[in-house]
């Protein structure tokens, strides 16, 4: 009888499997752009293999995610009046925002932040009137009940669909400038005395003028962020809510968790919130067998092993001479290089050297023939570096990049390059030192172990959170109560004002009984001799 029952309960899931299931839930994602969608596709994806219904947001003018690709989740897009071309007109100049930077004049590098700023402002503004000001839009996905929502703040007014909607809302991200949104709108409490703030200029420990520095560091970004936030999208988010709404308080209160992309084997521990719950390497996975040409080729390098190479998916422009810089250093070390490179390629290439459009990096950083990374030092790469125990050359580009290649400096595990000053010596002596010399591989290896030993996989983590969120319709029992107090009352300068009027009202009476009682003291043995 019972086995009977277990057959047809077998055939119904067989059946049923196909349509989309009842007891999952429905998730709706906000992803970034570029890397940000490609470790946001990994939670998607582990959510839809949980039997969740998961839902793509994705702007009409997206230069990342390919909406007609057959998808096991479903992509939805939303109008933004901005084409694809002038999105990448604006990544384009964001790549050359941090090229003038860290390779400009004064002139260009301040002409270029500010066309920069303009271009984000328009940018935020656009795609958050298109995601949470589209009434019609908006009624449609309130139409599909939504259980939870998550967002990589990279895409802006995620947390203002969501009080919309008034569904749960999840932040997914790794960090911003100056800890900005975390400190500022999440109640993340960072001291500048030992926490060193980004762009980073100094490790946790830090002398006098490092903790000067670092303190002007943070006060500078939190007043542009002021700006930011208060004067420029909370116009846009009073505009779309037609009441007086500060974007800040929106994402504070709105916020049940934030999943931050990393973890203390690599970034400095700093004190958070217990609704900060982090996920650091939540992408990374064994490796999987390479495809067999790679693989050839990579056995084919005897004892002295295999580097790997790739400046990631944004940065696609070479210079000739840089090309050939990184070519001619290649050609004087015994390993074979897989490069990953999407742009024109040297016309004469060394045997050593093989290039590929794209390279299955993780697989590759997990392949034991592999000896070094040399990467840009976006954080989904180097996790993996981590994860995998692979010793690291760092030539930092761009956005986090060398602030992610520092802290693994400073840890002994990655030597540090300047993209626009090294030459092919410098490349060379650094594959020598990271290769040969034992220390980067303790130091690598080191950090490996310790991102292994936890209690349960950073992306089983993940989805436990957001399925808690879920089944708990949010988490604002993790709030701390910090954002309802005023400035003065979270520093407890009211409190201390009072104590500091009850001292010195006590201080005044004290002196005033003393004065009291030695007057009248004095004037007896005043009259006293006088009388004698
Ligand atoms: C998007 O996916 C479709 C279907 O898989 C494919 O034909 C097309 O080339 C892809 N477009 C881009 C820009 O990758
Ligand atoms: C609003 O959204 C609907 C549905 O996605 C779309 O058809 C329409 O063009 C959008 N309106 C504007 C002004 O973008
Ligand atoms: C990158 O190269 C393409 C084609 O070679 C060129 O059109 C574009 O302007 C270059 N971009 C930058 C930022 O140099
Ligand atoms: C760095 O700037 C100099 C001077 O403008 C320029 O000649 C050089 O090509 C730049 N380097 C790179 C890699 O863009």
């Amino acid at each position: 009888m019972t086995s009977v029952y277990l057959h047809v309960r077998l055939l119904l899931l067989l059946v049923v499997g196909s349509v989309p299931q009842t007891h999952g839930g429905r998730v709706l994602v906000v992803p970034g752009e570029f890397s940000h969608w490609q470790n946001m596709r990994v939670i998607v994806e582990e959510l839809v293999e949980r039997n969740h219904a998961v839902t793509v947001l994705v702007n009409t003018g997206s230069p990342t995610v390919n909406h007609t690709r057959q998808e096991r989740f479903q992509i939805q897009r939303f109008t933004v009046s901005m084409q694809q071309g002038d999105m990448n007109q604006l990544w384009g100049d964001f790549m050359d925002f941090w090229k003038y930077q860290r390779n400009g004049t004064r002139q260009q590098a301040f002409s270029a932040s500010v066309l920069i700023m303009n271009s984000f402002f328009s940018y935020m503004s656009v795609v958050c009137k298109g995601l949470a000001g589209n009434k019609t839009f908006v009624e449609g996905l309130r139409r599909s009940k939504y259980e939870v929502i998550l967002s990589d703040p990279f895409t802006p007014c995620g947390d203002l669909l969501a009080d919309i909607l008034d569904v749960p809302y999840i932040i997914v991200m790794r960090n911003t400038f100056g800890y900005t949104l975390e400190r500022m709108c999440g109640q993340m409490p960072t001291l500048p005395s030992f926490v060193p703030c980004n762009p980073i200029t100094a490790t946790d420990q830090m002398n006098f003028m490092e903790r000067l520095g670092n303190f002007m560091n943070y006060a500078t970004h939190s007043a542009l962020f002021y700006f930011h936030s208060s004067v420029h999208m909370s116009k846009i988010y009073t505009e779309i809510k037609g009441e007086p709404t500060d974007m800040c308080k929106v994402l504070g209160k709105k916020a049940d968790l934030w999943l931050i992309r990393s973890n203390w084997e690599w970034d400095y521990p700093r004190p958070f919130p217990p609704n900060f719950i982090f996920i650091g390497g939540h992408h990374c996975k064994p490796p999987k067998p390479l495809p067999e040409d790679l693989e050839e080729f990579v056995q084919s390098s005897g004892d002295d092993g295999v580097v790997v190479f790739t400046f990631g998916s944004l940065y696609k422009n070479l210079t000739v001479e840089r090309r050939n810089m990184f070519v001619s250093a290649f050609q004087q070390i015994p390993q074979k290089v897989v490069w990953g490179f999407k742009g024109e390629r040297p016309q004469h290439l060394p045997a050593n050297i093989r290039i590929y459009d794209w390279i299955p990096q993780n697989d590759l950083l997990g392949h034991p023939k592999t000896k070094a990374f040399i990467t840009h030092g976006g954080s989904n790469g180097l996790y993996e570096a981590i994860y995998h125990g692979v010793p690291l050359l760092g030539i930092p580009l761009f956005a986090d990049q060398p602030d992610n290649i520092f802290i693994l400096e400073k840890k002994g595990a990655a030597v540090q390059l300047d993209f626009y000053k090294m030459d092919a010596d410098d490349l060379v002596k650094g594959l020598q030192a990271v290769i040969k010399n034992p220390s980067y591989k303790e130091n690598i290896m080191r950090l490996s172990r310790l991102h292994h030993d936890q209690p349960m996989r950073p992306l089983d983590r993940a989805l436990f959170w957001i399925q808690f969120v879920m089944r708990n319709r949010g988490a604002k029992h993790l709030h701390v109560q910090a954002g309802n107090l005023t400035w003065y009352q979270y520093h407890c300068l009211d409190v201390a004002l009072f104590l500091l009027s009850i001292l010195t009202l006590v201080s005044w009476l004290i002196s005033r009984t003393c004065r009291f009682c030695f007057r009248k003291c004095c004037w007896k043995h005043h009259g006293k001799t006088k009388a004698e």
